[in-house]
């Protein structure tokens, strides 16, 4: 068990990773606007998210795009299906929300954020689905500094499609969506798309936001 560094009102949870993992990620965060993280979630973690998610599985339902006022259907740009989490309804995730509070400390102390909640669904990608690029910001909604995209994807194998593709400067990088993995990075500077998926594709997917969530949870 890790010693908690973190400070109130995180106190008296238990944390997941050592503040040298932490600051190791969160230098490169900063230096390339993204960092992968293999092995995010313990293996009692993983198993406590797949259950959870093949229980909601009938709950998910067909993703917009836009926010308030321009939100629509669109599965020419985005084909997933998606749960949204609440803290105190999907509460035996209690061990995930402990780790967004302690990622939202590290972001706030070591990252000079001013995080103050946040929100998370989980994600159905089914075969033929996919995800353009986009930027996970939309007008009307620019409150959403850190993504954070965790795979859930035990038995994936290439050629199953999916994978997260980061556009650079002048090149790109592709993201295998394998489970335990973890993706962070910048929301409003990291333009990305998901790539055709030829199988079922689970994600638990999510952003720091620098003001309370409000009603947003609804609309993008
Ligand atoms: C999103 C998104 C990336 C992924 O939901 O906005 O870009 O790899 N997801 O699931
Ligand atoms: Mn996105």
């Amino acid at each position: 068990m890790i010693i908690t560094y973190l400070s109130a009102p995180f106190c008296n949870i238990q944390v997941q990773h050592s503040l040298e993992r932490w600051l190791l990620w969160v230098e490169e965060l900063a230096e390339n606007d993204y960092v992968i993280i293999d092995d995010f979630l313990d293996e009692e973690l993983f198993r406590k998210i797949m259950a959870h998610c093949s229980r909601h599985l009938p709950d998910f339902t067909q993703a917009g795009i836009g926010s308030l006022g321009d939100f629509t259907i669109q599965e020419g740009i985005r084909g997933d299906r998606t749960y949204w989490l609440e803290r105190s309804r999907d509460i035996d995730l209690r061990a995930f929300w402990d780790l967004v509070d302690e990622a939202i400390h590290i972001m706030n102390r070591y990252c000079y954020l001013s995080i103050s909640d946040s929100e998370f669904h989980l994600a159905h990608y089914p075969k033929g689905s996919f995800y353009d690029r986009h930027l996970d910001q939309f007008a009307g909604r620019n409150n959403r500094m850190i993504s954070m995209v965790i795979y859930l994807n035990e038995l994936w194998q290439p050629g199953d499609g999916g994978e997260l593709e980061i556009f650079r400067d002048d090149d790109s990088v592709i993201v295998e969506p394998l489970a335990k993995r973890c993706a962070l990075f910048k929301s409003a500077d990291v333009p990305h798309q998901v790539l055709m998926a030829h199988k079922n594709r689970f994600s638990l997917t999510g952003w720091l936001l620098y003001q309370p969530v409000g009603l947003g949870q609804f609309l993008g």
